[in-house]
């Protein structure tokens, strides 16, 4: 390990159990849950696929999100691409070679290749092309396809998320021979709009495991590797769960904020955090992210981190010295609606709250 960024914790051990439950109950996924930034990605890229391969599954990721109007698009793409990395051999010259040649004349002249070969075509309607590409590419790969759906709590905001999920639910059941998923979200909002989708709820569908934060291992592998540039210093375990805990347990975030204390050669993680928080970059990273709301949603930004109930009296008059506000209760549940979409507030078991607990301390000092 030669830098801070190459710090990376494999968690397979925690991918095999998944599959295992995934084996144990055909046509239904599971579904992991967490908060922004905590690793999910990673953990499908680098630990979920890697095991499931193992196992003789065909991995195939879709990012719902990058095609927010139309979901079940971006997986009928990404089953599409899978199938040709099956079918077409990566490079052009093996593409080719295996489609028969009509006429081949040297030093260019005239090079005229047989035509593709090639299939019945895919339904047109997503719904289908999707039945069909999980049975093509299955037959193909010999063995199950695992489905890596990310940012699942997309389908609850889609125009039609209610028939998307009602798809995807009735696919997974009549192929589960063929295919097995894993969906992963981030929004507890998106999650519970899910749960009432589609006339059943989706817990009955899909077994919803609250995914794991990084641990112990992430943090000692931290403070060893800051040993190993600072000799004779120390970083304290405590410490470092402390400040990962603050920050909201993100493993990028507290991989940079070590970084810094490294830079200057401090040890107290306490201050290293606070440091960080203060520094030009991390405002005005802040600053952009609320200069992109209007004043309104900012008057409401600022009430929640400050623990304020946003619809209460108290709030309304407090947002009426925003020029050219009238606050109504209706405005600010809309600009709620608007912020939570954003991403910038999300709602969890205590109610409703600044995703980023940093940008919530941020918010807090300014308010
Ligand atoms: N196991 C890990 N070991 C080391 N670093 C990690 C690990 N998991 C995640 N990270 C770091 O945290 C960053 C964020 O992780 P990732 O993108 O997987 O989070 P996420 O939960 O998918 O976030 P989002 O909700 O924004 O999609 C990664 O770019 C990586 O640098
Ligand atoms: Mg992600």
């Amino acid at each position: 390990m030669k830098t801070f960024d190459d710090i990376e914790v494999r968690r397979p051990g925690i991918a095999r159990s998944y599959l295992a439950l995934l084996g144990a109950q055909p046509g239904r996924p599971l579904a992991l849950f967490a908060p922004r930034r905590v690793g999910k990605t990673f953990f499908l890229d680098h630990d979920l696929a890697p095991e499931a391969k193992a196992a003789r599954l065909l991995p195939v990721y879709a990012d719902l999100w990058l095609h927010k109007s139309a979901p079940l698009e971006a997986v009928n793409h990404a089953l599409e691409e899978a199938l040709d990395d099956l079918l077409v051999p990566d490079s052009y010259v093996g593409k080719v070679a295996r489609t028969p040649v009509k006429k081949m004349g040297l030093l260019g002249a005239s090079v005229d290749l047989g035509d593709e070969p090639h299939r019945r075509t895919l339904p047109q309607a997503a719904a289908l092309r999707l039945d069909a590409l999980v049975t093509r590419l299955a037959r193909q790969h010999k063995g199950q396809v695992l489905l890596m759906l990310d940012e699942v709590q997309t389908l609850g905001d889609a125009p039609d998320g209610v028939s998307m999920v009602a798809t995807l639910r009735a696919v997974l059941h009549k192929r589960r021979e063929e295919v097995c998923a894993v969906f992963t979200g981030s929004s507890q909002e998106g999650l519970a709009r899910l749960m009432n989708t589609a006339g059943a709820p989706m817990y009955q569908f899909a077994q919803i495991i609250d995914f794991p934060i990084l641990g112990d291992e992430f943090l000692r592998l931290l403070a060893e590797h800051f040993g190993k540039v600072h000799r004779g210093k120390k970083l304290e375990l405590g410490e470092l769960r402390d400040g990962f805990r603050q920050i909201g347990f993100k493993p990028a975030l507290m991989r940079d904020v070590v970084k810094a204390m490294s830079a200057e050669g401090i040890t107290d993680v306490r201050r290293g955090v606070e440091n960080y928080m203060a520094s030009d970059h991390q405002v005005s990273i802040w600053l952009a992210l609320l200069n992109s709301v209007d004043a309104f949603d900012r008057g409401v930004l600022v009430a929640v981190a400050g623990g304020q109930p946003p619809l209460s009296q108290a709030t309304l008059k407090r947002l009426t010295a925003i020029p050219g506000a009238k606050p109504t209760i209706s405005k600010v549940r809309s600009s709620i609606e608007k912020l939570k979409r954003g991403g910038l507030l999300s709602k969890n078991a205590l109610g409703l709250t600044i995703d980023d607990p940093l940008f919530a301390e941020f918010l807090q000092k300014r308010g």
